[in-house]
């Protein structure tokens, strides 16, 4: 992306609603050094914009990178199953995403982390949603711990560091984790 101002490239810049403004360089003032003037809308909706344009990391599995492609059913499993999909011979559209856990993104690949895998199939009677870790047994049984759990694996929001003794004092209080923890 370019750092050049839309003034710079020589093509319009325009707001929001599309209406072009007279300059994406200088903001509105009284007189060439006057004071900056609150009805420049444009320098307004620049700076709302701009104060909310940060989209917040999701809580678990943030860092992740995906691929589209396609699942083919090449067993017959139906009778197990009569979805649509999973019928011999079909094809369906997936998207599959690849992830860590605890890390935010931009975090290190190298963390000691589980691995998430999500698909979503884009079947012919709706999207199918499936998700995956890569062990064998999960950390907690009841979904009320599940906050504590990731707030405890990830970083502290008083100083932005992880903390071993959160970590493990969430881990020892739980004996269910033992299991996923030692494997
Ligand atoms: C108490 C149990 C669990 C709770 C409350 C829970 C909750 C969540 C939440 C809140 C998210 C983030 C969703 C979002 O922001 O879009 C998530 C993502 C995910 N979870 Fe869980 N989870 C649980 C157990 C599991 C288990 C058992 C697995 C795998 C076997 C799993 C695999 C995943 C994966 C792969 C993602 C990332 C999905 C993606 O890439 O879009 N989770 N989970």
């Amino acid at each position: 992306m370019s750092e050049k101002t839309a003034d710079q490239q020589g093509w319009t810049q325009t707001t929001e609603s599309g209406i072009p403004v007279s300059s994406d360089e200088h903001s509105l003032s009284v007189g060439a050094d006057g004071p900056i003037l609150l009805h420049d809308h444009y320098l307004i909706e620049q700076m709302a914009a701009f104060n909310r344009e940060m989209i917040p990391d999701r809580q678990p599995h943030a860092k992740g990178s995906g691929a589209f492609g396609t699942f083919e059913t090449t067993q017959d499993v139906s009778r197990y199953t009569a979805a649509k999909f999973l019928q011999p011979g079909v094809k369906t559209e997936v998207a599959a995403r690849f992830s860590t856990v605890a890390g935010e993104a931009g975090s290190p690949d190298t963390w000691r982390d589980p691995r998430g895998f999500a698909l979503k199939f884009y079947t012919e009677d709706g999207n199918f949603d499936m998700v995956g870790n890569n062990t064998p047994i999960f950390f907690i049984r009841d979904p009320l711990k599940f906050q504590h759990f990731i707030h405890s694996q990830k970083r502290r929001v008083d100083n932005g560091l992880r903390d071993n003794d959160m970590q493990w004092d969430f881990w020892t209080l739980s004996p269910e984790t033992a299991h996923q923890v030692t494997c």
